[in-house]
C-alpha cells in the first residue's frame, strides 16, 4: 500500500516529476508543494517532430504533468499478447527530460479491433438485446472475464516495463468507467448478476421479499429464472432495476480493482487513480462506493453550455468531489479550455471563463487543473473538441489563456494541500437519484438533480460554502444540514439527521425525502416516512401539479410541480398555499425537535422563494456568508498550515471591492485593507492564519 492520506496523494508527488536517485528533482518537486497543470496527451496521433514541438510548448505553458496512453491499447498490444512499448518509452523519456511528470494510463478503456473480433462475446448488449459493435469506444461488457484478463495483463505488462520510470508519478486505470457501457444485459452479465444477488440475499425467499415479487406474479422458484431487467412489455420490477444498477456499479468497480491490484503488486509505492465523472449528466456510477478505492480522487468536469448557471453546477460538482475525497485535496483530471464537441451547440468559452472555471475547481479543493486534451486532434470523433494547443496554433486566445493559467497555477503553489472550510452540509445520494427518477412515479416533472441544484444554488448565492456528504455521514458537528429529495433512506441515515437536529442543528428537508427503505419499499403510515416525527408533519396524499401549472403561497412565493395534502403534527406552518388544489394547506413548515429545528418544504418553490427560505434557515441557525459580497461573486476559503487562501471569483459584469489584508497571489501585490476584483476576474488572497494560526 502506498502511504497516502485516505483519498489523497501529497501534492508534491503528483504535481511534478518524481525525484529519481541521482537526478535533480523535477521542476514541480520544489518544497512547498505545487499544483498540477497539464492534460491528456495523445502523441500517438502525431509524428515525432510534433512531439518535440509539444515538449517545447509544454515548457512555455508551465505544464507539470500529462496523462499518457488513455486510448493506446491498439498500439501497445498490436496483436494478442504482443506488446510494443518502445514508442511509449520514447515519449516518457522525452517528458522526463523536459521535467514533466506522467500520469500513466493503463490504456484499457477501449480494446483494439482484433480483441473484439476474437472475442465477440465481450461486446455489450443493450436492454432490448442489441449487441453494440466496436467502432466507437468502451465496447466491452463489465462482467466479461475475457476483458478483465486482457486488461489486467496489459496493466501488469506496463507496470513491469515502466514501474521504475522516473517520470511516473501516478497510475490512471481505464478511463471514466461506465461512461458508455455502464449496463450490459448479456448472458454473461445475467450469470454475474445472479451471483451478486446470491451473495446479497443468500436465498430466493429473501430476494422475493426484497423485490416484492408477490406483485404481478413475479415470484421466483429457481435462481435460473432471475434475469437482468431486460426490456419488458410493462414496467419492470423497481427493486430488480435498483439492484441491477448497484450490481453494474460494482462490476465496473471490480474491473478497476483487478487492474489496480495488479499494478499495486508490481509498483507498491506509485499512487493509483481512475477519473470519476461527477457532473450533471453522469448518474450511473455511485461514487460513494468507489471513493475509498483510489489513492487520490480525480474528476472530469465539463460545462453545460445550455445551463445559464453552469458555474454554480461546477461549484456543486467540485463540492461533491471534495466530499468523495473526505475533505482532502483532489485533482481535476479533465476539463475543457473552450468548447466541447458532444453537446447540441458547443459554445466557446467567453473571455476569462477558462481561468474562472479552473480556479473555481482549485478553490474547492483541487490541487491542480488538468484538461482534455493537450493538442486538438485533426481526425476522429473529437476533432472539434477544444484543447490546450488549438488547430489554429499558438497565436490564439486559447493558447494565451493557457499560458496565463499556467502562470496563475505556479503562483498558487502554496495553496497545495490546504483544505476547504465549509459551513453547511448537503446530503447527496446516487440511490435516491436512481429511485426518484424511476418509472411509474407520481410526476415526471420531479427531477432529483433539479431539487439538489435548486437548494445548492440558493446556498451558493447566499455565499456559504457547502460540504456534500453521503447519507450515512456523521453530521453531529453541523449547524445546518440540507436534505433534498432523499427519497431512499436507511434507518441509520435517517437517525443521523435526527441526531444533528436533536443536538441543536437545523435540517432543511424537501418533499419526496424519507419515502422508501433501501429495498425501495414505501415506509408506511404517511409521508415523509422516515422524517415524519422529526418534521412534525404527516402527509396523507401527493397532489402533483399539471405540467406548467404554478400555485401561489401566502408569503408571496410561487411554486410548481408538486403539492401535498399535509397535516401539522406539532410543526408550525411557515407558509400555506393560497390557491391550487390545496388552498390553506401548509407548504413550508418548521418543527422543534430536541434542541434543534426541522424545516420541511412540500413543494417546488421558485428561485426567489427558495432563496428566501434558505436565507431564513441560515440566519436562524446563525450561519453567515464567508464574506459580504454582491450576488454572483463566489468566495471560498482554503485553510493551510500557516495561511488562509481566500478565492474571490467575480462572475459579474462589475468590479467588486472586498476587504483584504495579506497578499494577492495572482498579481503578487501586498494588501492592507481592500482589493478591487475587476469584472470577470479572479483574486486569491493569502491571509495570515491557518490551522497553526488564528485563521479559523
Ligand atoms: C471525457 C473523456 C475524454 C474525452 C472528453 C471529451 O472526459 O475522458 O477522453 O472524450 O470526455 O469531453
Amino acid at each position: 500500500m502506498t502511504e497516502v492520506p485516505p483519498g489523497g496523494v501529497p501534492a508534491r508527488r503528483i504535481a511534478g516529476a518524481r525525484p529519481h536517485p541521482g537526478e535533480p528533482p523535477g521542476r514541480a518537486a520544489r518544497p512547498g508543494g505545487s499544483l498540477a497543470f497539464g492534460a491528456d496527451y495523445n502523441p500517438e496521433q502525431w509524428s515525432p517532430e510534433v512531439w518535440r514541438e509539444d515538449l517545447r510548448l509544454m515548457g512555455e505553458a508551465g505544464v507539470t504533468m500529462v496523462t499518457v496512453a488513455v486510448f493506446s491499447w491498439a498500439l501497445l498490444e498490436p496483436a494478442p499478447g504482443r506488446y510494443d512499448f518502445e514508442w511509449l518509452a520514447a515519449v516518457l523519456d522525452g517528458l522526463h527530460e523536459a521535467g514533466i511528470a506522467v500520469d500513466l494510463a493503463t490504456g484499457t478503456a477501449s480494446p483494439p479491433p482484433w480483441f473484439s473480433r476474437a472475442h465477440p462475446e465481450t461486446l455489450p448488449v443493450t436492454e432490448d438485446g442489441a449487441r453494440l459493435w466496436p467502432g466507437g469506444r468502451q465496447a466491452w461488457c463489465p462482467s466479461s472475464p475475457v476483458y478483465r484478463r486482457a486488461a489486467t495483463a496489459l496493466a501488469s505488462a506496463l507496470a513491469r516495463r515502466f514501474g521504475d520510470h522516473p517520470a511516473l508519478v501516478l497510475w490512471h486505470v481505464g478511463n471514466e468507467y461506465g461512461c458508455h457501457n455502464a449496463h450490459c444485459y448479456c448472458d454473461t452479465s445475467a450469470a454475474a448478476f445472479r451471483a451478486w444477488l446470491r451473495a446479497r440475499y443468500g436465498d430466493l425467499d429473501a430476494l422475493n421479499d426484497a423485490w416484492g415479487t408477490a406483485f404481478w406474479s413475479q415470484r421466483y422458484g429457481d435462481w435460473e429464472e432471475v434475469l437482468p431487467p431486460r426490456a419488458a412489455p410493462a414496467f419492470r420490477n423497481p427493486t430488480q432495476r435498483l439492484d441491477f444498477r448497484r450490481f453494474s456499479c460494482d462490476e465496473l468497480l471490480d474491473c478497476y480493482r483487478a487492474e489496480r491490484d495488479a499494478l499495486r503488486a508490481i509498483t507498491p509505492d506509485v499512487p493509483i487513480t481512475t477519473n470519476f465523472m461527477v457532473q450533471q449528466f453522469a448518474r450511473n456510477v455511485d461514487y460513494w462506493r468507489w471513493a475509498g478505492e483510489v489513492d487520490i480522487v480525480t474528476n472530469d468536469h465539463y460545462m453545460h453550455a445550455a445551463d445559464p448557471d453552469a458555474h454554480i453546477e461546477l461549484a456543486f460538482s467540485a463540492d461533491v468531489v471534495r466530499g468523495l475525497a473526505g475533505g482532502a485535496p483532489w485533482l481535476l483530471m479533465e476539463h475543457a479550455t473552450s468548447a466541447v464537441n458532444w453537446q447540441p451547440r458547443n459554445l466557446a468559452k467567453r473571455p476569462g471563463e477558462l481561468l474562472r472555471n479552473s480556479l473555481a475547481h482549485v478553490a474547492r479543493g483541487s490541487d491542480g487543473a488538468m484538461f482534455f486534451q493537450w493538442r486538438a486532434s485533426r481526425a476522429g470523433a473529437e476533432k472539434y473538441h477544444s484543447a490546450l494547443v488549438p488547430h489554429a496554433g499558438t497565436d490564439t486566445k486559447v493558447w494565451r489563456d493557457v499560458v496565463k493559467l499556467g502562470t496563475a497555477l505556479q503562483r498558487l503553489a502554496p495553496v497545495a494541500g490546504s483544505r476547504v472550510v465549509a459551513d453547511v452540509a448537503l446530503v447527496f445520494d446516487w440511490e435516491s437519484w436512481w429511485t426518484v427518477e424511476a418509472d411509474a412515479r407520481p410526476s415526471v416533472d420531479v427531477g432529483y438533480l433539479d431539487q439538489v441544484h435548486a437548494l445548492y444554488r440558493a446556498l451558493w448565492r447566499a455565499g456559504v460554502t457547502v460540504d456534500v456528504v453521503p447519507p450515512e455521514a456523521d453530521l453531529r458537528e453541523r449547524r445546518v444540514v440540507v436534505v433534498p429529495a432523499l427519497h431512499m433512506v436507511s434507518d441509520d441515515a435517517a437517525a443521523r439527521v435526527h441526531d444533528v437536529v436533536a443536538a441543536g442543528g437545523s435540517a432543511l428537508i424537501t418533499f419526496l425525502s424519507g419515502i422508501v427503505d433501501p429495498n425501495d419499499h414505501i415506509r408506511l403510515g404517511g409521508y415523509p416516512g422516515a422524517f415524519r416525527d422529526l418534521l412534525g408533519v404527516r402527509v396523507e396524499e401527493f397532489f402533483p401539479l399539471p405540467a406548467g401549472r404554478t400555485v401561489r403561497l401566502d408569503d408571496g412565493a410561487t411554486a410548481s410541480v408538486w403539492t401535498e395534502l399535509l397535516h401539522l403534527r406539532g410543526a408550525q406552518a411557515v407558509a400555506c398555499y393560497r390557491d391550487g388544489p390545496l388552498p390553506g394547506v401548509p407548504a413550508i413548515t418548521r418543527n422543534t425537535f430536541g434542541d434543534g429545528t426541522g424545516w420541511y418544504v412540500a413543494t417546488r418553490l421558485d428561485d426567489d422563494g427558495t432563496q428566501r427560505l434558505v436565507e431564513l434557515v441560515l440566519a436562524q441557525a446563525g450561519v453567515s456568508p464567508a464574506m459580504a459580497v454582491p450576488r454572483g461573486v463566489e468566495v471560498v476559503r482554503r485553510v493551510g498550515d500557516d495561511a488562509v487562501y481566500v478565492f474571490v471569483i467575480n462572475h459579474t459584469d462589475a468590479a467588486v471591492e472586498v476587504p483584504a489584508r495579506g497578499m494577492e497571489l495572482l498579481r503578487d501585490v501586498p494588501l492592507d485593507d481592500a482589493l478591487t476584483v475587476p469584472a470577470g476576474e479572479v483574486a486569491v488572497i493569502r491571509e495570515p492564519g491557518g490551522r497553526g494560526g488564528d485563521g479559523r
